[in-house]
Protein backbone atom coordinates (compact mmCIF):
# COMPACT_ATOMS: atom_id res chain seq x y z
CA UNK A 1 0.00 0.00 0.00
CA UNK A 2 1.60 3.45 -0.39
CA UNK A 3 2.18 6.28 1.87
CA UNK A 4 -0.82 7.63 0.20
CA UNK A 5 -3.42 4.92 0.24
CA UNK A 6 -6.06 4.88 2.83
CA UNK A 7 -6.19 2.44 5.32
CA UNK A 8 -8.93 0.38 5.69
CA UNK A 9 -9.61 1.20 9.58
CA UNK A 10 -9.32 5.19 8.87
CA UNK A 11 -13.32 6.71 9.05
CA UNK A 12 -14.55 7.43 5.89
CA UNK A 13 -17.02 10.48 6.32
CA UNK A 14 -19.96 11.14 3.41
CA UNK A 15 -20.96 14.71 2.52
CA UNK A 16 -24.18 15.66 0.76
CA UNK A 17 -25.32 18.67 -1.09
CA UNK A 18 -28.95 19.18 -0.24
CA UNK A 19 -31.53 18.80 -2.73
CA UNK A 20 -32.37 17.17 -5.85
CA UNK A 21 -34.75 14.38 -7.07
CA UNK A 22 -33.71 10.90 -8.30
CA UNK A 23 -34.28 10.32 -12.25
CA UNK A 24 -33.40 7.43 -14.25
CA UNK A 25 -32.82 3.61 -13.73
CA UNK A 26 -31.02 1.65 -11.63
CA UNK A 27 -29.77 -1.80 -10.42
CA UNK A 28 -28.77 -2.11 -6.86
CA UNK A 29 -26.49 -4.91 -6.08
CA UNK A 30 -27.83 -8.51 -5.33
CA UNK A 31 -29.46 -9.72 -2.36
CA UNK A 32 -27.83 -10.49 1.07
CA UNK A 33 -29.82 -12.58 2.53
CA UNK A 34 -29.97 -15.00 -0.76
CA UNK A 35 -26.04 -14.74 -1.28
CA UNK A 36 -25.71 -16.12 1.92
CA UNK A 37 -27.87 -18.68 1.55
CA UNK A 38 -26.58 -19.26 -2.07
CA UNK A 39 -23.12 -19.96 -0.74
CA UNK A 40 -24.33 -22.05 2.53
CA UNK A 41 -26.64 -24.59 0.98
CA UNK A 42 -23.94 -25.15 -2.26
CA UNK A 43 -21.21 -25.81 0.23
CA UNK A 44 -23.56 -28.74 1.55
CA UNK A 45 -25.12 -30.03 -1.64
CA UNK A 46 -23.81 -32.65 -4.18
CA UNK A 47 -22.24 -31.08 -6.98
CA UNK A 48 -21.73 -27.80 -8.45
CA UNK A 49 -23.60 -24.96 -7.58
CA UNK A 50 -23.40 -21.84 -10.17
CA UNK A 51 -24.39 -18.27 -8.60
CA UNK A 52 -24.77 -15.35 -10.34
CA UNK A 53 -25.77 -11.89 -8.94
CA UNK A 54 -23.80 -12.48 -6.21
CA UNK A 55 -23.12 -9.61 -4.07
CA UNK A 56 -19.67 -9.24 -3.27
CA UNK A 57 -20.34 -6.77 -0.11
CA UNK A 58 -18.30 -7.96 2.96
CA UNK A 59 -20.62 -9.95 4.92
CA UNK A 60 -21.03 -12.38 1.76
CA UNK A 61 -17.65 -12.53 1.39
CA UNK A 62 -17.22 -13.37 5.21
CA UNK A 63 -19.28 -16.30 4.79
CA UNK A 64 -17.11 -17.04 1.20
CA UNK A 65 -14.13 -17.35 3.14
CA UNK A 66 -15.76 -19.40 5.91
CA UNK A 67 -17.32 -22.31 3.69
CA UNK A 68 -13.82 -22.08 1.98
CA UNK A 69 -12.12 -22.75 5.69
CA UNK A 70 -14.70 -25.94 5.70
CA UNK A 71 -12.94 -27.31 2.75
CA UNK A 72 -15.51 -26.20 0.10
CA UNK A 73 -13.58 -25.17 -3.19
CA UNK A 74 -15.05 -21.89 -4.65
CA UNK A 75 -14.40 -20.07 -7.94
CA UNK A 76 -14.82 -16.71 -8.58
CA UNK A 77 -15.34 -16.15 -12.07
CA UNK A 78 -16.00 -12.45 -11.66
CA UNK A 79 -17.18 -10.65 -8.67
CA UNK A 80 -21.17 -12.07 -9.20
CA UNK A 81 -20.40 -15.03 -10.72
CA UNK A 82 -19.32 -18.18 -8.30
CA UNK A 83 -18.75 -22.01 -8.77
CA UNK A 84 -19.29 -23.97 -5.49
CA UNK A 85 -18.12 -27.15 -5.23
CA UNK A 86 -20.71 -28.68 -3.26
CA UNK A 87 -18.78 -31.33 -0.52
CA UNK A 88 -22.50 -32.98 -0.14
CA UNK A 89 -24.18 -32.43 4.08
CA UNK A 90 -21.32 -35.18 5.52
CA UNK A 91 -18.24 -33.04 3.82
CA UNK A 92 -17.46 -29.92 5.47
CA UNK A 93 -13.78 -30.00 7.16
CA UNK A 94 -12.54 -28.72 10.36
CA UNK A 95 -11.67 -24.97 9.87
CA UNK A 96 -7.90 -24.35 11.06
CA UNK A 97 -8.91 -20.80 12.80
CA UNK A 98 -11.57 -19.21 14.13
CA UNK A 99 -14.11 -18.43 11.10
CA UNK A 100 -14.29 -14.01 11.38
CA UNK A 101 -17.40 -13.57 10.20
CA UNK A 102 -17.09 -9.59 10.48
CA UNK A 103 -20.70 -7.33 11.30
CA UNK A 104 -22.76 -10.51 9.60
CA UNK A 105 -25.10 -11.39 12.15
CA UNK A 106 -26.77 -13.56 9.60
CA UNK A 107 -23.42 -15.26 8.35
CA UNK A 108 -22.75 -16.04 12.17
CA UNK A 109 -26.24 -17.15 13.35
CA UNK A 110 -26.85 -19.66 10.24
CA UNK A 111 -23.31 -20.81 10.39
CA UNK A 112 -24.16 -21.60 14.09
CA UNK A 113 -26.76 -23.97 13.07
CA UNK A 114 -24.81 -25.52 10.29
CA UNK A 115 -21.96 -26.10 12.57
CA UNK A 116 -23.84 -27.80 15.08
CA UNK A 117 -24.91 -30.86 12.82
CA UNK A 118 -20.73 -31.51 12.06
CA UNK A 119 -18.16 -34.21 13.68
CA UNK A 120 -15.78 -31.56 14.85
CA UNK A 121 -15.75 -27.94 17.02
CA UNK A 122 -15.55 -24.61 15.24
CA UNK A 123 -15.27 -21.02 16.48
CA UNK A 124 -17.27 -18.42 15.15
CA UNK A 125 -16.74 -14.62 15.78
CA UNK A 126 -17.04 -11.05 14.39
CA UNK A 127 -16.26 -7.53 14.27
CA UNK A 128 -16.97 -5.26 17.70
CA UNK A 129 -20.45 -4.92 17.03
CA UNK A 130 -20.90 -8.68 16.07
CA UNK A 131 -19.89 -9.08 19.35
CA UNK A 132 -22.38 -7.78 21.12
CA UNK A 133 -24.96 -9.23 19.47
CA UNK A 134 -27.80 -11.68 21.07
CA UNK A 135 -26.44 -15.27 20.40
CA UNK A 136 -29.11 -16.93 22.92
CA UNK A 137 -31.64 -17.49 20.11
CA UNK A 138 -30.04 -19.75 18.46
CA UNK A 139 -27.43 -21.16 21.39
CA UNK A 140 -30.56 -22.31 23.26
CA UNK A 141 -32.33 -24.28 20.69
CA UNK A 142 -29.42 -25.83 19.11
CA UNK A 143 -28.41 -26.77 22.32
CA UNK A 144 -31.75 -28.35 22.70
CA UNK A 145 -31.00 -30.53 19.76
CA UNK A 146 -27.91 -31.16 21.24
CA UNK A 147 -25.12 -29.40 20.44
CA UNK A 148 -22.79 -27.59 22.77
CA UNK A 149 -21.61 -24.39 22.49
CA UNK A 150 -19.26 -22.21 24.96
CA UNK A 151 -20.50 -18.35 24.43
CA UNK A 152 -18.96 -14.95 26.23
CA UNK A 153 -21.34 -14.05 28.87
CA UNK A 154 -24.82 -13.32 27.74
CA UNK A 155 -24.67 -15.43 24.94
CA UNK A 156 -22.24 -13.19 22.82
CA UNK A 157 -19.82 -14.03 20.25
CA UNK A 158 -17.23 -15.26 20.03
CA UNK A 159 -19.06 -19.30 19.91
CA UNK A 160 -17.13 -22.48 19.86
CA UNK A 161 -19.54 -25.15 18.26
CA UNK A 162 -18.85 -28.16 19.50
CA UNK A 163 -21.16 -30.23 17.03
CA UNK A 164 -22.60 -33.44 17.37
CA UNK A 165 -24.20 -36.22 14.84
CA UNK A 166 -26.79 -37.10 15.19
CA UNK A 167 -28.43 -33.90 16.33
CA UNK A 168 -32.11 -34.40 17.97
CA UNK A 169 -34.95 -33.53 15.80
CA UNK A 170 -36.61 -30.08 17.45
CA UNK A 171 -40.48 -29.18 18.43
CA UNK A 172 -39.86 -25.50 18.41
CA UNK A 173 -41.98 -22.14 18.71
CA UNK A 174 -39.71 -19.38 18.28
CA UNK A 175 -39.93 -16.41 20.98
CA UNK A 176 -38.91 -13.75 17.60
CA UNK A 177 -40.04 -13.92 14.21
CA UNK A 178 -36.38 -14.15 12.80
CA UNK A 179 -34.99 -15.29 9.29
CA UNK A 180 -31.86 -15.93 10.85
CA UNK A 181 -32.84 -17.84 13.57
CA UNK A 182 -35.22 -19.98 11.70
CA UNK A 183 -32.36 -20.79 8.74
CA UNK A 184 -29.71 -22.07 11.31
CA UNK A 185 -32.52 -24.54 12.94
CA UNK A 186 -33.39 -25.51 9.40
CA UNK A 187 -30.02 -26.05 8.31
CA UNK A 188 -29.47 -27.99 12.08
CA UNK A 189 -31.92 -30.18 11.08
CA UNK A 190 -30.41 -31.27 7.91
CA UNK A 191 -28.56 -33.05 10.91
CA UNK A 192 -31.18 -34.71 13.00
CA UNK A 193 -32.54 -38.04 13.02
CA UNK A 194 -36.13 -37.62 11.60
CA UNK A 195 -37.99 -34.64 11.40
CA UNK A 196 -37.82 -30.67 12.88
CA UNK A 197 -40.92 -28.86 13.23
CA UNK A 198 -40.59 -25.20 14.05
CA UNK A 199 -43.29 -22.52 14.20
CA UNK A 200 -42.72 -18.75 14.11
CA UNK A 201 -45.00 -15.88 16.18
CA UNK A 202 -45.33 -14.04 13.00
CA UNK A 203 -43.47 -14.68 8.58
CA UNK A 204 -40.17 -14.12 8.65
CA UNK A 205 -37.76 -14.15 5.24
CA UNK A 206 -38.24 -17.34 3.74
CA UNK A 207 -35.22 -17.58 1.68
CA UNK A 208 -34.15 -20.68 3.16
CA UNK A 209 -37.25 -22.69 2.59
CA UNK A 210 -37.55 -21.92 -0.89
CA UNK A 211 -34.12 -22.47 -1.71
CA UNK A 212 -34.03 -25.47 0.16
CA UNK A 213 -36.99 -26.88 -2.59
CA UNK A 214 -34.88 -25.45 -5.06
CA UNK A 215 -31.71 -27.85 -4.11
CA UNK A 216 -34.55 -30.90 -3.78
CA UNK A 217 -34.81 -30.62 -0.50
CA UNK A 218 -38.24 -29.18 0.44
CA UNK A 219 -39.79 -28.04 3.74
CA UNK A 220 -43.24 -29.56 4.89
CA UNK A 221 -45.72 -26.77 6.38
CA UNK A 222 -48.78 -27.60 8.18
CA UNK A 223 -50.86 -25.94 9.72
CA UNK A 224 -48.32 -23.02 10.79
CA UNK A 225 -45.37 -24.94 11.28
CA UNK A 226 -42.32 -25.77 8.98
CA UNK A 227 -41.10 -29.05 8.79
CA UNK A 228 -37.41 -30.36 7.84
CA UNK A 229 -36.07 -33.91 7.37
CA UNK A 230 -32.80 -34.92 8.49
CA UNK A 231 -30.75 -36.60 5.97
CA UNK A 232 -31.15 -36.94 2.26
CA UNK A 233 -29.06 -34.96 -0.57
CA UNK A 234 -29.28 -31.55 -1.73
CA UNK A 235 -28.47 -30.90 -5.12
CA UNK A 236 -26.13 -28.66 -7.00
CA UNK A 237 -28.33 -26.15 -8.75
CA UNK A 238 -27.92 -22.84 -10.38
CA UNK A 239 -28.87 -19.77 -8.36
CA UNK A 240 -29.94 -16.57 -9.81
CA UNK A 241 -29.67 -13.52 -6.93
CA UNK A 242 -32.26 -10.62 -7.62
CA UNK A 243 -31.32 -7.13 -6.48
CA UNK A 244 -31.14 -6.32 -2.66
CA UNK A 245 -34.99 -4.63 -2.43
CA UNK A 246 -33.28 -3.41 1.42
CA UNK A 247 -30.88 -1.50 -0.69
CA UNK A 248 -33.33 -0.11 -3.49
CA UNK A 249 -35.63 0.60 0.09
CA UNK A 250 -33.04 3.91 0.22
CA UNK A 251 -34.18 4.91 -3.25
CA UNK A 252 -37.65 4.09 -2.93
CA UNK A 253 -37.96 5.90 0.02
CA UNK A 254 -35.94 8.92 -1.22
CA UNK A 255 -37.85 8.95 -4.06
CA UNK A 256 -41.13 8.58 -2.77
CA UNK A 257 -41.24 11.29 -1.07
CA UNK A 258 -39.45 13.87 -3.66
CA UNK A 259 -42.26 15.56 -6.02
CA UNK A 260 -40.63 15.27 -9.30
CA UNK A 261 -38.43 12.63 -8.79
CA UNK A 262 -39.32 9.54 -11.10
CA UNK A 263 -36.91 6.45 -10.48
CA UNK A 264 -36.83 2.41 -11.72
CA UNK A 265 -35.42 0.09 -9.85
CA UNK A 266 -34.43 -2.94 -11.95
CA UNK A 267 -34.62 -6.49 -11.31
CA UNK A 268 -35.48 -6.21 -7.30
CA UNK A 269 -36.45 -9.57 -5.50
CA UNK A 270 -40.15 -8.81 -4.07
CA UNK A 271 -40.78 -11.98 -2.28
CA UNK A 272 -44.33 -11.09 -0.03
CA UNK A 273 -41.71 -12.17 3.50
CA UNK A 274 -39.97 -9.06 2.38
CA UNK A 275 -41.91 -6.83 0.84
CA UNK A 276 -43.08 -4.67 3.49
CA UNK A 277 -41.39 -1.13 2.40
CA UNK A 278 -43.15 -1.11 -0.41
CA UNK A 279 -46.75 -2.19 0.99
CA UNK A 280 -45.61 0.83 3.59
CA UNK A 281 -44.74 3.39 1.37
CA UNK A 282 -47.79 2.66 -0.76
CA UNK A 283 -49.92 2.60 2.24
CA UNK A 284 -48.58 6.59 2.59
CA UNK A 285 -49.96 7.21 -0.49
CA UNK A 286 -46.64 6.81 -2.60
CA UNK A 287 -46.68 6.24 -6.33
CA UNK A 288 -44.99 2.74 -7.38
CA UNK A 289 -45.78 -0.34 -9.75
CA UNK A 290 -44.46 -3.26 -10.09
CA UNK A 291 -43.67 -3.69 -13.74
CA UNK A 292 -42.42 -6.53 -15.44
CA UNK A 293 -43.04 -9.04 -12.33
CA UNK A 294 -41.40 -12.56 -13.35
CA UNK A 295 -40.04 -15.39 -11.24
CA UNK A 296 -36.40 -15.53 -11.02
CA UNK A 297 -35.28 -19.21 -9.39
CA UNK A 298 -37.06 -19.63 -6.53
CA UNK A 299 -37.70 -15.76 -6.11
CA UNK A 300 -40.53 -13.23 -7.37
CA UNK A 301 -38.60 -10.20 -8.89
CA UNK A 302 -40.40 -6.87 -10.36
CA UNK A 303 -38.45 -3.60 -11.94
CA UNK A 304 -40.32 -1.16 -9.21
CA UNK A 305 -41.09 2.14 -11.25
CA UNK A 306 -41.47 5.06 -8.29
CA UNK A 307 -42.67 8.54 -8.94
CA UNK A 308 -42.45 11.56 -5.96
CA UNK A 309 -45.46 12.90 -4.22
CA UNK A 310 -45.84 14.38 -0.59
CA UNK A 311 -46.61 11.09 1.44
CA UNK A 312 -49.03 11.10 4.54
CA UNK A 313 -48.15 9.56 7.73
CA UNK A 314 -49.66 6.08 9.42
CA UNK A 315 -49.48 3.59 11.50
CA UNK A 316 -47.13 0.87 11.80
CA UNK A 317 -47.52 -2.61 13.84
CA UNK A 318 -45.32 -5.45 14.67
CA UNK A 319 -46.50 -7.52 11.76
CA UNK A 320 -45.50 -4.86 9.21
CA UNK A 321 -42.05 -3.99 11.05
CA UNK A 322 -40.89 -7.98 10.65
CA UNK A 323 -41.58 -7.68 6.78
CA UNK A 324 -39.47 -4.69 6.10
CA UNK A 325 -37.09 -5.41 9.75
CA UNK A 326 -33.88 -3.65 7.37
CA UNK A 327 -35.98 -1.46 5.74
CA UNK A 328 -37.91 0.77 8.90
CA UNK A 329 -34.90 3.46 8.54
CA UNK A 330 -35.58 4.22 5.12
CA UNK A 331 -39.28 4.54 6.11
CA UNK A 332 -38.74 6.76 8.82
CA UNK A 333 -37.06 9.16 6.34
CA UNK A 334 -40.28 9.21 4.47
CA UNK A 335 -42.44 9.34 7.71
CA UNK A 336 -39.65 12.89 8.92
CA UNK A 337 -40.98 14.34 4.86
CA UNK A 338 -44.76 12.83 5.17
CA UNK A 339 -47.47 15.13 6.12
CA UNK A 340 -48.47 13.79 10.39
CA UNK A 341 -46.99 11.77 12.91
CA UNK A 342 -45.78 8.19 11.82
CA UNK A 343 -45.87 5.27 14.48
CA UNK A 344 -44.19 2.44 14.28
CA UNK A 345 -45.02 -0.52 17.38
CA UNK A 346 -43.25 -3.50 18.13
CA UNK A 347 -39.81 -2.68 16.77
CA UNK A 348 -37.50 -3.44 19.89
CA UNK A 349 -35.53 -5.99 17.26
CA UNK A 350 -33.99 -2.84 15.98
CA UNK A 351 -32.25 -1.94 18.89
CA UNK A 352 -30.44 -5.14 18.59
CA UNK A 353 -29.17 -4.60 14.56
CA UNK A 354 -25.61 -4.04 13.70
CA UNK A 355 -26.44 -0.74 15.48
CA UNK A 356 -29.93 0.39 18.13
CA UNK A 357 -31.33 1.88 15.42
CA UNK A 358 -34.19 3.47 16.99
CA UNK A 359 -31.46 5.23 18.75
CA UNK A 360 -29.87 6.48 15.77
CA UNK A 361 -32.40 7.42 14.13
CA UNK A 362 -33.72 9.08 17.08
CA UNK A 363 -30.38 11.11 17.63
CA UNK A 364 -30.36 11.70 13.57
CA UNK A 365 -33.41 12.76 13.33
CA UNK A 366 -33.38 15.22 15.63
CA UNK A 367 -30.27 16.88 14.49
CA UNK A 368 -32.25 17.43 10.86
CA UNK A 369 -35.28 19.74 13.16
CA UNK A 370 -37.69 16.29 12.87
CA UNK A 371 -39.94 16.23 15.99
CA UNK A 372 -39.08 12.58 16.70
CA UNK A 373 -39.45 9.90 19.73
CA UNK A 374 -38.65 6.82 20.70
CA UNK A 375 -40.05 4.42 23.03
CA UNK A 376 -38.41 1.24 24.33
CA UNK A 377 -40.08 -0.56 21.37
CA UNK A 378 -41.27 2.01 18.83
CA UNK A 379 -40.61 5.48 17.52
CA UNK A 380 -42.84 8.31 15.95
CA UNK A 381 -41.70 10.92 14.36
CA UNK A 382 -43.54 13.84 12.54
CA UNK A 383 -42.75 15.12 9.23
CA UNK A 384 -41.27 18.38 8.55
CA UNK A 385 -41.10 20.29 5.18
CA UNK A 386 -37.68 20.67 5.09
CA UNK A 387 -34.73 18.78 6.77
CA UNK A 388 -31.85 20.90 8.43
CA UNK A 389 -28.52 20.30 7.68
CA UNK A 390 -26.11 18.83 10.22
CA UNK A 391 -23.74 15.73 11.46
CA UNK A 392 -25.02 12.54 11.64
CA UNK A 393 -23.39 9.77 13.50
CA UNK A 394 -24.24 6.18 11.66
CA UNK A 395 -22.82 4.33 14.59
CA UNK A 396 -20.86 2.24 11.92
CA UNK A 397 -24.16 0.68 11.04
CA UNK A 398 -24.61 0.75 6.81
CA UNK A 399 -28.14 1.19 6.75
CA UNK A 400 -28.45 4.15 9.04
CA UNK A 401 -25.43 5.87 6.93
CA UNK A 402 -27.66 5.35 3.66
CA UNK A 403 -30.85 6.39 5.19
CA UNK A 404 -29.50 9.48 6.09
CA UNK A 405 -27.42 10.10 2.61
CA UNK A 406 -30.61 9.90 1.10
CA UNK A 407 -32.39 12.06 3.49
CA UNK A 408 -30.38 15.29 1.62
CA UNK A 409 -32.74 15.40 -0.93
CA UNK A 410 -35.41 17.08 1.62
CA UNK A 411 -32.80 18.81 3.08
CA UNK A 412 -31.66 22.92 3.13
CA UNK A 413 -28.22 22.51 4.04
CA UNK A 414 -25.23 19.95 3.29
CA UNK A 415 -25.15 17.04 5.84
CA UNK A 416 -22.06 15.09 6.75
CA UNK A 417 -22.55 11.54 7.80
CA UNK A 418 -19.92 9.73 10.12
CA UNK A 419 -18.33 6.64 10.60
CA UNK A 420 -19.48 5.13 7.10
CA UNK A 421 -17.15 2.38 6.15
CA UNK A 422 -19.79 -0.27 6.46
CA UNK A 423 -21.90 0.28 3.82
CA UNK A 424 -19.55 -1.84 2.05
CA UNK A 425 -21.14 -5.00 3.95
CA UNK A 426 -24.38 -4.66 1.92
CA UNK A 427 -23.69 -1.78 -0.68
CA UNK A 428 -20.38 -1.44 -2.12
CA UNK A 429 -20.37 1.26 -4.95
CA UNK A 430 -23.38 3.22 -2.97
CA UNK A 431 -22.35 6.78 -3.01
CA UNK A 432 -21.03 6.39 -7.21
CA UNK A 433 -24.44 4.50 -7.56
CA UNK A 434 -26.54 7.10 -5.54
CA UNK A 435 -24.67 9.82 -7.50
CA UNK A 436 -25.75 8.63 -11.13
CA UNK A 437 -29.76 8.92 -10.07
CA UNK A 438 -28.58 12.37 -8.73
CA UNK A 439 -27.41 12.72 -4.96
CA UNK A 440 -24.73 14.52 -4.58
CA UNK A 441 -22.22 12.52 -2.28
CA UNK A 442 -18.89 12.92 -1.97
CA UNK A 443 -16.86 9.87 0.79
CA UNK A 444 -13.54 10.95 1.96
CA UNK A 445 -11.15 9.43 4.83
CA UNK A 446 -11.98 11.23 7.89
CA UNK A 447 -8.75 11.80 10.47
CA UNK A 448 -9.16 8.57 13.05
CA UNK A 449 -7.24 5.81 11.50
C1 LIG B 1 -31.84 -11.76 7.70
C2 LIG B 1 -32.81 -11.68 8.66
C3 LIG B 1 -33.10 -10.47 9.44
C4 LIG B 1 -32.46 -9.24 8.81
C5 LIG B 1 -31.05 -9.50 8.37
C6 LIG B 1 -31.02 -10.61 7.34
C7 LIG B 1 -31.63 -13.03 7.00
O1 LIG B 1 -32.58 -10.61 10.74
O2 LIG B 1 -32.49 -8.17 9.73
O3 LIG B 1 -30.47 -8.34 7.81
O4 LIG B 1 -30.92 -13.05 5.98
O5 LIG B 1 -32.19 -14.04 7.45
P1 LIG B 1 -33.42 -11.33 11.92
O6 LIG B 1 -33.62 -12.71 11.50
O7 LIG B 1 -32.56 -11.24 13.12
O8 LIG B 1 -34.66 -10.51 12.05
Amino acid sequence: MSATAPSSSAELIYTIEPGGMLKGSLRVPGDKSISHRALLLGAIAEGETRISGFLAGEDCLATLAAIRALGVQVETVDAGRLKVQGRGLLGLQAPQAPLDLGNSGTAIRILTGLMAGQTFAATLTGDASLQKRPMQRVIEPLTAMGARIESREGGRAPLTVHGTRPLKPLRYILPVASGQVKSALLLAGLYAGGYSWLKEPGPSRDHTERMLSAFGHGCLKENGWIGIHGGGTLLATQVEVPADLSSAAFFLAAAAMTPGSRLTLENVGVNPTRDGIIQLLKRMGAEIRLENPRQLGAEPVADIEVEGTRLQAIDIGPEEVVLAIDDIPALLIAAAAARGTTRVRGAGELRVKESDRLQAMQEGLATLGVPVEATIDGIQVTGVERFQGGEIQSHGDHRIAMAFAVASVRAKAPLLIRDCRNVDTSFPGFAALAARVGLGIASREGGRA
